[in-house]
């Protein structure tokens, strides 16, 4: 892709931006002001600068990708001449609606408009569309430049299969591992099965089963070490089905099932411990240690993220 506009350079839209520009596309970043454009700026610095302290990239390889990249509050020069456009504004229908009318003015036929949202079902989004064909959601995870699942969902024979094809082509050129739903279910894939677990870790943490810090433990230290190279049906093969189906027999019937989210939570949102913003959620924190925990936390993702490269041979 040769152009490509964003429209919401925040959390998400400033690392799909720099993404795209690592990999050689000319992209603008979008926002309604000045500050998000400055802050959106700010990440992707220090983003690059991780990545280059790390030996991910070189730091010419970090200059380039500032060539490729442009700020700017001017939604026709965000947009005109795109092959792409990204929206990333936040999670409102009306705003997502209201952006679609406004790029569709503006954009040639050919551009490929595609969606972050986490869970607004692409039929709704493209109610009102001129071309609902070249409509697709990338749903992409936090942070966008490093994490490398896509979730793409297009509306069967609806969604024109060049624009899907474009698409995961793109998506593969950038490193990305693009997955394609072969049919619309709420959350997509990777929130139910995220929402299945914390589901269970709520029930443990609120039936006192175990300490907060001991529940994240047994996932770190088992699942999440297993999962990284190892898939949950791929993991299964290598056990044999059966073990788990036996297991499964006795378990599933004592599995929580609540269908809405279990009070504690919303006691402490009502108690505004709501975690490293408030300085309190289910654990503690001081300034130091709350800045402390993100920075591990991209420290720690960049090394999986070298490791996986590594294996790749990339
Ligand atoms: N945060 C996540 O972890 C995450 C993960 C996957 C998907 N998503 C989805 O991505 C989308 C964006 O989420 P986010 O977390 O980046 O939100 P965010 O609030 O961090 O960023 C949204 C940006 O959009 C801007 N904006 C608001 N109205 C606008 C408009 N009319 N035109 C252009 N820009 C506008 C805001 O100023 C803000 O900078 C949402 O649909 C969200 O559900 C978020």
């Amino acid at each position: 892709m040769k152009k490509i506009g964003i429209i919401g350079s925040g959390v998400m839209g400033h690392g799909i931006g720099q993404l795209y520009a690592q990999h050689g596309s000319f992209v603008t970043l979008y926002d309604v002001n000045d500050a998000a454009l400055k802050q959106a700026r700010t990440m992707i610095e220090d983003s690059l600068s991780a990545m280059v302290e790390k030996e991910i990239i070189t730091s010419e390889e970090m200059v380039r990708t500032f060539d490729f990249l442009s700020f700017t509050t001017d939604f026709e020069t965000a947009v005109k001449d795109a092959e792409m456009v990204v929206e990333v504004v936040p999670e409102v229908l009306d705003l997502k609606l209201k952006v679609y009318r406004q790029i569709e003015e503006i954009v040639s036929r050919e551009t490929i408009i595609t969606s972050n949202t986490s869970a607004i079902p692409l039929t709704e989004l493209v109610q009102g569309a001129k071309h609902p064909e070249r409509f697709i959601i990338t749903h992409y995870f936090a942070p966008a430049q490093i994490i490398p699942l896509v979730e793409i969902i297009q509306i069967n024979g609806t969604t024109d299969p060049m624009v899907l094809k474009k698409t995961q082509d793109y998506l593969t050129f950038c490193g990305k591992s693009p997955i394609l739903l072969k049919k619309e279910v709420p959350g997509f894939i990777a929130n139910r099965m995220q929402m299945a677990l914390m589901r269970e870790a709520f029930w443990l943490y609120e039936n006192g089963i175990a300490s907060a810090q001991d529940i994240d433990t047994v996932i770190k230290d088992s699942l999440g070490f297993r999962y990284v190279f190892l898939g949950p049906l791929e993991g299964q093969d290598i056990a044999g089905i059966g073990t788990t189906y036996n297991v499964g027999l006795k378990l599933f019937p004592v599995l929580d099932d609540t269908k809405t989210p279990h009070k504690f939570l919303k006691d402490m949102i009502d108690n505004n411990t709501v975690g490293l913003r408030t300085r309190k959620g289910f654990y503690e924190y001081t300034d130091e240690s709350a800045s402390a925990k993100i920075r591990t936390r991209n420290d720690n993702f960049l090394e999986v993220y070298k490791l996986r490269k590594q294996q790749q041979g990339k």
